[in-house]
């Protein structure tokens, strides 16, 4: 819907006469300014987050889905999920609370269906590589946010999303080079071995590891225990984001909001049922 407006707006302006020009530019480049309207990391759905009815998660493997008729369904080329909740309510939504669970409920407000709760905190549900859908928390580690999420998941998707690009799981590792990306941030460590989280245009440094040139080649990993690391070319640890925690698949999720956060372990995912 934005999009339309801006491209109605261009030609509009463009019409006028070339005095109007620079202003045009002007309104059409902070019409294109990443707006928190438009908070839709595509994947993930965090702790206070919304989908509204129709509303959807997806990736190239797959689309999750509060449909209409109140069902939530994982389409999964044969390996999905289903809430089993058809026509159980009117106008669902889907949101994740501080219990990790994701809620199904009617517009009457009656809750419909609900997966199982664990201690409160902040939590992310994160359709997957695979295509299953992950709930993972809670929060373990965070970066500073960077703006506060809007609460109602916008249900148009961007042009440039989904990709799985925002995600890291324990076992994987970034190496020199490699980087983490959401729309407006960047994830890396460089070949200074510096971890840097920074503005994806500007190259604006919001938050680093504090390891520049402690070390050749150096990489992060997310382990089974919820830490992230830098580490050098002799595997030793350079910095670590926090104290080891539960044994368990983790996620770290670089957000649409400027952080870059590690939730954990997974709770409860489609493909176990
Ligand atoms: C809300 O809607 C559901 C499904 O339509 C219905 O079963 C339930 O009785 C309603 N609850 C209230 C409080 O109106
Ligand atoms: C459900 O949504 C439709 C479409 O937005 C609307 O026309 C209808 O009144 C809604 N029904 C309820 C019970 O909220």
């Amino acid at each position: 819907m934005e999009g339309k407006q801006v491209t109605h707006l261009a030609s509009n302006v463009h019409m006028a006469a070339t005095s109007s020009l620079l202003l045009s530019s002007l309104l059409a480049l902070l019409l294109l300014q990443p707006s928190p309207s438009t908070a839709n990391e595509g994947n993930v759905l965090l702790t206070g987050d919304t989908l509204p009815t129709n509303g959807e998660l997806s990736n190239s493997k797959a689309v999750f889905v509060i449909q209409n008729d109140c069902n939530l369904v994982l389409y999964n080329n044969g390996k999905g999920f289903a809430s089993k909740t058809y026509e159980a309510g009117v106008n669902c939504t889907l949101s994740l609370n501080d219990r990790g669970q994701l809620l199904i409920k009617s517009s009457n407000g009656t809750l419909v269906w609900f997966t199982p709760r664990g201690p409160i905190g902040k939590y992310a549900a994160v359709l997957r590589p695979d295509g299953q859908v992950g709930i993972f928390g809670p929060l373990l580690w965070s970066t500073p946010e960077v703006w506060a999420m809007k609460r109602v998941v916008d249900p148009v998707k961007f042009s440039t999303a989904p990709s799985d690009k925002n995600l890291l799981f324990s076992s994987q590792l970034l190496n020199e080079g490699e980087k983490l990306q959401t729309r407006d941030y960047n994830f890396m460590v460089g070949k200074d071995c510096e971890l840097a989280l920074a503005k994806a245009t500007g190259n604006s440094l919001l938050w680093g590891s504090r390891t520049k040139l402690k070390g050749d080649h150096c990489y992060v990993r997310l382990n089974y225990r919820g830490q992230l690391a830098v580490l050098n070319d002799f595997n030793n640890k350079l910095w670590v984001s926090g104290p080891p925690k539960q044994e368990g698949v983790h996620v770290l999720v670089l957000q649409i909001n400027g952080a870059a956060a590690i939730y954990g372990p997974e709770r409860w995912t489609t493909a176990a049922l």
